[in-house]
């Protein structure tokens, strides 16, 4: 229910535009989002990395709807790749295909302008030698997403990679598509609201399909994101490590920022890769109502600030 609820909030826009320009929401939201400029971002990372914590960054935004907000959206990361660049810093870039431009419509719009931007943004990485993941938004854009990957991986081999997320029937499919061609997938349970003829809607079942895809990826030979903060699953993965069915780095887990800091340490100290995704930016309402939707417990915590302010 209250799931639901938080993620029908996260596509409102009158709220979205009230909450982005409040400082109360500002302040609120620097639970899960590292800041709203490119220094603070790379702050943040530079720190996680002096723990030997990997980084990937998010220039937050999403939905846009106009040319010009998605040509402001590959100015923001190509600054942040240059930043990452200069700075030496281990991290890579994640973005959203609805913000370069996917859901605008007209000539020079759309899919082909989000397949343009993304392209110049993976050329950038290439000459950097550095990696950009292409984040799953909800499951009308999974197969557009799929084959734009496929089409830039094509050209730039080992510089760009994808979101499957396990609540998908066509996950497994997905999966063993990217892996033949070499493509690293990040996999997580999914975050939109799906209905039940494309995603399980029983968590038990995401949870179970979860940990098959897991060993799927961690056995495939290509290497892979494991993006998940659920103790029973990464134990399971420990497990099956310390059993020898993988090795420690034929895989990442990944994390978000602001959730989990003890199992992000936790693990790094065992020995294990960790990369933690760090959102900053100023349109940072949907990935902030999403973070509330996977935990009600969130909720307390932001009521709680509410009435401190
Ligand atoms: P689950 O929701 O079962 O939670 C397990 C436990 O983790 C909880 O009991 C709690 O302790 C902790 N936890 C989980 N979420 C929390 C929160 N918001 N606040 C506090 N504690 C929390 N989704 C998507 O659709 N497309 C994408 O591209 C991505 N990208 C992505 C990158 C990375 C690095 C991560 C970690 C996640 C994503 N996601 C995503 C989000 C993902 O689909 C999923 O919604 C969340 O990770 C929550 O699922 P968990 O696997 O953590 O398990």
């Amino acid at each position: 229910m209250l799931r639901s609820f938080f993620i029908a909030l996260s596509t409102n826009a009158a709220l979205r535009k009230f909450s982005e320009s409040s400082s109360v929401g500002r302040r609120v939201s620097r639970r899960f989002v590292a800041g709203t400029t490119v220094a603070e971002a790379a702050a943040v990372a530079e720190a996680l990395n002096h723990e030997g914590i990997a980084v990937t960054l998010d220039c937050l935004g999403e939905s846009v709807l106009q040319v010009s907000q998605a040509e402001e959206s590959a100015a923001a990361y190509q600054r942040t790749l240059f930043e990452i660049h200069a700075r030496g810093l281990n991290a890579n870039v994640s973005l959203k295909l609805t913000q370069m431009g996917m859901d605008i419509g007209g000539p020079g719009a759309g899919p082909a302008l989000a397949e343009r931007i993304v392209g110049e943004l993976v050329a950038q990485a290439a000459t950097d030698n550095n990696f950009v993941r292409i984040d799953m938004e909800g499951s009308q854009y999974t197969e557009a997403t799929v084959q734009m990957t496929e089409r830039l991986y094509a050209q730039y081999p080992g510089c760009v990679g994808t979101v499957l997320q396990a609540y998908l029937y066509r996950t497994e499919a997905d999966m063993e598509r990217l892996f033949a061609k070499g493509i690293r997938i990040r996999l997580c349970k999914g975050a939109y609201k799906e209905d039940a003829d494309k995603a399980f809607p029983e968590k038990a079942h995401v949870d179970a399909n979860y940990v098959k895809l897991m060993k799927r990826a961690v056995t495939s030979g290509v290497y892979c994101g494991i993006a998940t903060h659920d103790e029973a699953i990464v134990d399971q993965l420990c497990r099956f490590v310390e059993s020898g069915g993988t090795s420690k780095d034929a895989f990442e887990f990944q994390m978000l920022y602001g959730i989990r800091r003890d199992l992000q340490r936790k693990l790094v100290q065992q020995g294990y890769r960790v990369r933690v995704y760090v959102p900053f930016g100023t349109e940072w309402y949907p990935y902030f109502m999403r973070r509330l939707a996977e935990r009600p417990a969130n909720v307390l915590f932001l009521i709680k600030n509410f009435f401190r302010s």
